[in-house]
């Protein structure tokens, strides 16, 4: 790749809480699609830093904490590293997983709200709280509990009825009380922190009208967010976990977790840049022009990505400091739905954590292998609309199209030229017409591949490297190397070499879906693995020692799966 042309990226996914396990849902909204990208842009040579980290702030956390008995700190020091394990063993390449709890990110979090502050965009006003007397403290919405004001329901949330869907302030709840000891709470007046978002909706709207590569229903939804007008948003919480606000009276104070969350992105750059010995570096993703800022998130944190923190990241650059950029693109991806096979019948339900009827990633691992659950998950990608995850699906697609189509073309292509060939496949004196075909079909799909790839659209790239899969296939069909082994060597060992080097494009573009057994099938196949488009005829390619790639999901694996899923969705414990 030309240097000049490289393109600079900085990649986020979510940062996820770390109050619990991860579960798929998760991983198709922010993760694997980020993922997938890094690594395919990795591949073509640009210049990219994929960063994340554990967001360890807020009622979330502190709510865990106080269920299982713990401090936050136990909490999150223990699901930090459940969560890092299980990217790992996932083989989420990030270049840096680091936490909202350090030291570092502190600083830069005082220092966002310092340089708001200065730009005038802070402000301080008084508003109702709930408040517990036998707690001695005030409680966040999610701490209280009462009878809905509008429908009457007796268990209504503090912010919102899940009967009813009312959304209303805690102090509008009937005989309202903590939901931790029981106890009644009342109304007191307390002080807040507010960032002044009206200031920045012309900006925002005009940044977000320009952006014509952002999906339509990210763009539709952050317009209509300002449309419907923007107000003050309180950044400050009466919690005693958090960063500290560096303000007198503010001490048994700390800012909104979603006030440091997005601030983490930066915080966990620098963390990288200091790691790879050049501290200066991590400005050169966020405050050169050309540098694209990607931030890849489940839907329901559109709002943030796409309103607050770039309103943040706007206000922040006035005071003669070099500007942060703004986000390039929110790949916002849609829910996943669960099937459940109850009686024979398949329904798709709803995920609940707290039911644990949820597919959690580190169990899938103890069941199967990474890749193969890359492989379905990448080909269900939430991109346009809710989404169904299914064991049956995953068995289907992982037998029929990763093995039926892809690792049945690699293995044959592989264990004839090792079988009949001794394992070489030299270049051919020249390309016959056949073969010059199918190169020329490749690289058409190669190009619609990169296009979607580049848009940000793994799940359709996906469908263009099943499409490779089967051309190759068909090639190899037409050639029928078998027939003309003996009638014509000569000939045969030249539709082998066109097959490994349409073997070496389809290893290029299944690596960000399936890394781990690209990676295994160099040790026994060698040849550039490239696409047909970029390709220069290599020598010749060799085969040694090859094994199939990926092993057949059976049955019985699958129905244990399916088996969990049905004995939480029937409230049954653990067998
Ligand atoms: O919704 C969530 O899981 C949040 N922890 C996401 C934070 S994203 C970012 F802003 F840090
Ligand atoms: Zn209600």
């Amino acid at each position: 790749m030309n240097e000049a042309k490289r393109e600079r990226y900085l990649v986020t996914s979510a940062l996820p809480y770390a109050n619990g396990a991860l579960h798929v849902g998760q991983i198709v909204g922010a993760y694997l699609p980020a993922d997938i990208f890094v690594r395919y842009l990795r591949a073509r040579g640009e210049d990219v830093v994929y960063i994340c980290g554990t967001d360890e702030h807020g009622v979330p956390i502190t709510l865990t904490a106080e269920r299982e008995g713990k401090s936050p700190r136990e909490v999150v020091d223990y699901w930090y590293a459940h969560i890092k394990n299980t990217f790992g063993r996932l083989g989420i390449s990030f270049d840096n997983f680091s936490r909202t709890s350090t030291e570092l990110h502190a600083k830069n979090t005082q220092l966002f709200y310092q340089k708001l502050k200065e730009g005038g965009y802070i402000s301080e006003a008084e508003s109702k709280q709930m408040y517990s007397p036998t707690e001695g403290r005030f409680l966040p919405d999610r701490y209280v509990e009462g009878t809905c004001p509008v429908c009457g329901y007796k268990e209504a949330r503090g912010d919102q009825c899940d009967n009813c869907g009312s959304w209303y302030e805690a102090y509008e709840l009937i005989e309202p009380h903590s939901k931790i000891t029981g106890g009644p709470v009342e109304v007191r007046e307390t002080t807040h922190l507010y960032l002044d978002l009206p200031k920045f909706s012309e900006r925002l709207r005009n940044w977000i009208s320009g952006q014509e590569h952002w999906r339509n229903s990210v763009k539709n939804f952050a317009l209509g967010m300002i449309e419907g007008g923007l107000e003050k948003r309180p950044i400050t919480r009466d919690i005693l976990w958090g960063v500290p606000v560096p303000e007198p009276s503010f001490e048994d104070k700390r800012f909104y977790v979603w006030f440091d969350a997005p601030i983490g992105y930066v915080s966990s750059t620098q963390e990288w840049a200091e790691m790879v010995g050049e501290p200066d570096l991590w400005r050169e993703y966020w405050q050169e022009p050309n540098a694209k800022l990607v931030h890849f998130v489940g839907k329901d944190n559109t709002v943030f990505h796409t309103v607050v923190w770039p309103a943040m990241l706007m206000g922040v650059a006035e005071d003669g400091d070099e500007p942060y950029i703004l986000p390039y693109d929110v790949p916002a991806n849609e829910f996943m739905n669960l099937e459940v096979v109850v009686d024979g019948e398949r329904r798709a339900v709803q995920m609940s954590t707290s039911r644990n009827l949820a597919v959690w990633v580190h169990e899938a691992l103890d069941r199967f292998p990474a890749d193969p659950l890359r492989f379905y998950l990448a080909s269900i990608l939430p991109e346009t609309a809710d989404v169904v995850f299914s064991w049956r699906e995953f068995q289907a697609r992982v037998n029929s199209d990763l093995i039926g189509n892809l690792g049945n073309y690699i293995n044959r292509t592989l264990s004839f030229t090792e079988r009949y060939f001794g394992g070489e496949a030299p270049r051919p004196q020249e390309l016959p017409e056949e073969v010059r075909e199918v190169f020329e079909d490749f690289k058409e799909i190669e190009g619609r591949y990169e296009k979607r790839m580049l848009a940000r659209r793994p799940r359709e790239a996906f469908s263009e490297l099943l499409a490779l899969g089967r051309r190759a296939n068909q090639f190899f069909d037409a050639s029928a190397p078998w027939k003309s082994r003996k009638e014509d060597p000569e000939k045969t060992k030249t539709t082998l070499y066109a097959c490994s080097a349409l073997l070496g494009s389809i290893a290029y573009h299944a690596a960000p879906y399936v890394p781990e057994a690209i990676e295994r099938l160099q040790e026994f196949f060698t040849g550039p693995i490239e696409r047909i488009s970029d390709l220069k005829l290599p020598e010749e390619y060799r085969v040694t020692g090859a094994r199939p790639l990926f092993a057949r999901i059976e049955d019985k694996e699958v129905a244990a799966a399916e088996e969990q899923l049905l004995r939480a969705l029937r409230g049954e414990p653990e067998g």
